[in-house]
């Protein structure tokens, strides 16, 4: 036996379980197949956003995702002990706005909904809106202020995970599982034996032998295309809160950082390849400045594309799968979000126990 718990993924969420299992005291295997660019959460924005993140009929999933939102801050604050880092936490919450009347109408009703199952959602008018946020666009009609939002820099958080596993004793290996069976897991150079196998591959789930297929089938990616731009030394920060939109019926986020940066995402397509193309680069500009005309005096740093682990149900799917192995996989646009609970959830199993309740709609299980 070469470990107690092997961990098949080197992403938010794999690396995540790791710490904790070693942090638990489990000899521990992280095995990643070291591509930074192909991880999903290299590429996110890091929004800690449950409610802006789920749609209307998906209560489980904002049920966990309330809880993942509670859990991360504590989470968060173990995890910079552990490694000596900050994760760039930010807590100025959500801002959706609503360029015209339509939007105002839909952006009312969502509050509704918000206020309704007990989540702070704020109107704000037009005007309160430019005085949070001053370089708005001048035809913001309205808004919604989500104040108990947060985010995260997302590569900042990962690369603290992978320095607290570490610290922890996690050793890691270079390598693409091809197959697990029992506790073994089979790369093309190696084979490694563990108690327990953790398979938190992201996409990479579809093409590993040894989990059950309709599992696999349940899986598929979807593209995400997301532009990083920074502020020139001239310029005080045009943003505070991460701020949302519909822009022509597209979906528009930009999400700030401590050191200037804005993140802003990000297309949603039902397809697989890593383009990026001139129409999404072309929409995401035009739809930020359209809220933030602002943002055309800033640097455009970098493009950047992600596949989404999504599952049919866009649910995450977490749960056993026999004597050995654990499934932690499909966490969609959640990733970065449900990354401590997913850990959580997977220590509990690891010990025997149930994961919190919120997780019983999400087991693999579902889609046998
Ligand atoms: N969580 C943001 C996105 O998936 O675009």
């Amino acid at each position: 036996m070469d470990a107690d718990v092997i961990v098949v993924g080197g992403g938010v969420i794999g690396t995540a379980i790791a710490w904790r299992a070693a942090t638990a005291g489990r000899d521990t295997v992280l095995l990643d197949p070291g591509e930074a660019a192909e991880k999903a959460s290299e590429v996110a924005a890091g929004m800690l956003a449950p409610v802006s993140e789920s749609v209307f009929g998906e209560e489980n999933l904002l049920a966990l995702n309330l809880r993942a939102l509670d859990r991360f801050p504590s989470f968060a604050e173990e995890l910079e002990a552990a490694a000596g880092f900050h994760v760039g936490l930010r807590t100025e919450g959500t801002l959706n706005v609503a360029l015209d009347s339509g939007d105002l109408a839909a952006l009312r009703r969502m509050g509704e909904f918000r206020r309704g199952i007990g989540l702070p959602a704020e109107e704000v008018t037009g005007r309160e809106c430019r005085r949070l946020e001053p370089f708005l666009a001048s035809n913001v009609a309205g808004g919604l202020l989500a104040k108990g939002d947060l985010s995260v820099d997302n590569r900042r958080y990962t690369r603290t995970l992978r320095a607290a596993a570490a610290r922890a004793g996690v050793r890691e290996m270079t390598g693409r599982a091809t197959a697990i069976d029992g506790g073994t897991v089979h790369t093309p150079e190696r084979t490694i034996t563990a108690a327990t196998v953790v398979a938190a591959p992201g996409n990479g789930v579809t093409r590993l032998d040894g989990i059950p297929g309709p599992v696999r089938k349940a899986i598929r990616p979807v593209k995400g295309q997301i532009l990083r731009v920074r502020h020139p030394g001239t310029i005080p920060p045009v943003a505070t809160r991460t701020i949302r939109a519909m822009v022509v019926g597209r979906e528009a986020y930009l999400v700030p950082r401590e050191d200037g940066e804005i993140v802003i995402g990000a297309t949603q397509e039902e397809r697989a390849d890593r383009d990026i193309t001139v129409g999404a680069v072309h929409d995401l500009l035009g739809d930020a400045r359209a809220v933030l005309p602002a943002v055309s005096e800033l640097i455009l740093a970098e493009t950047s594309v992600g596949l989404r682990p999504g599952s049919t149900d866009n649910g995450p799917v977490v749960g056993r799968e026999g004597e050995d192995l654990i499934i932690a996989a499909g966490h969609f646009r959640n990733g970065i979000l449900l990354s401590a609970v997913t850990a959580d959830a997977v220590t509990a199993l690891l010990d025997g126990k149930d994961p919190a309740p919120e997780w019983a709609p999400f087991t693999p299980g579902r889609f046998q």
